[in-house]
């Protein structure tokens, strides 16, 4: 997995209403937020492109407006349009000169410092850019195995909101998968049917349709999720199909893959040990994995809109 080593405490980063050191960007130990996990947070990448000497924001406006919806769903006020939120990343994005592929850490909180569990209205917000490499080393594939935790339920703290305190449910299961040999867990829901991974959406091949599982099956409505589903339609001509899943159809599925904005298309060639199709990566994982690629590297025009290039011409030249 990538990003192990800390941040550099010099990057720049947005915290309290302006640019600050990371070293700088602390919180009381207090902070509601961090007793309580009333937190949203939201992921987005930057690819840099060589070519351009530009610094690409995948999808970031939809990032923002997501993010946003969450927040509410918390009650947290995030009082920025999603627009200025992108400048804010991209200013950001500008001053750490970054020449990298970043990932992009949005985070709203409830910032009062005391003890008690009911929330108020001091809501504070940070955006941090770091550079970013692979989440995992997918290439090959990955070993994939359903945990005995189930997804959180929507009648408990939604999964689709990125609640901070929820990710407790994706810690739990990614250490389980890894006591047990695997490299990603798969969570069913409370009704048994497959939800997602710890931190992805989960698709999987069947008699030549791509399924995913519905969003009313508490998963986390993932922007990756929606960019595979348009591209695999477009570009690769399939029918994509949302529908419950099976834990059972996983083991007879052709293929089954990974995907999210840190986990990009991750290609799952084993589920709970045994081999899925022919135990390794899939051809039509494959294809979405590099048409995906392209796309958020701008080498689609059709998608380019995707895109927010973030440094101006005379940062490019500086
Ligand atoms: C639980 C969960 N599911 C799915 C995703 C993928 O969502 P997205 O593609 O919007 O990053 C994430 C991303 O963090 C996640 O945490």
């Amino acid at each position: 997995m990538a990003a192990t080593t800390p941040p550099d405490p010099n990057t720049i980063v947005w915290f309290a209403g302006s640019y600050v050191r990371l070293g700088d960007a602390n919180v009381n130990i207090l902070t509601h937020a961090l007793n309580y996990g009333t937190a949203v947070f939201e992921g987005i990448r930057g690819y840099y492109d060589e070519r351009e000497a530009n610094l690409n924001l995948f999808r970031a406006l939809d990032h923002y407006r997501r993010w946003k919806l969450n927040c509410s769903i918390l009650r947290l006020d995030v009082p920025k349009t999603p627009e200025e939120l992108v400048e804010i990343t991209a200013e950001l994005c500008r001053r750490n000169r970054f020449k990298s592929n970043i990932y992009v850490r949005p985070l709203a909180y409830k910032a009062s410092a005391r003890i008690g569990v009911h929330s108020d209205n001091n809501d504070a917000f940070a955006i941090v850019a770091v550079p970013y490499g692979e989440y995992f080393a997918a290439a090959k594939g990955l070993k994939a195995g359903v945990v005995s935790w189930r997804r959180v339920d929507d009648l408990a703290i939604p999964g689709r909101a990125k609640i901070c305190g929820a990710y407790a449910n994706s810690v739990l299961a990614g250490d389980e998968a890894h006591a047990n040999g695997h490299d990603e867990a798969i969570f069913l829901n409370n009704d048994g049917h497959v939800a997602e991974g710890s931190a992805s959406n989960l698709f999987m091949i069947r008699r030549g349709q791509l399924v995913t599982p519905p969003i009313t099956d508490n998963i986390l409505e993932g922007i990756t999720r929606d960019s595979v589903m348009q591209l695999a339609r477009a570009e690769l001509n399939l029918t994509v199909v949302e529908r419950s899943i099976d834990r059972s159809e996983l083991y007879i599925a052709e293929e089954i893959f990974f995907c999210g904005t840190a986990v990009e298309i991750a290609p799952a060639t084993h589920v709970d040990h045994r081999p899925i199709g022919a135990g390794v990566p899939g051809p039509l994982t494959l294809k979405l994995r590099s048409v995906f690629a392209e796309a958020a590297r701008g080498r689609i025009p059709a998608y380019r809109h995707w895109l927010t290039p973030t440094l101006a011409p005379e940062a490019v030249r500086a």
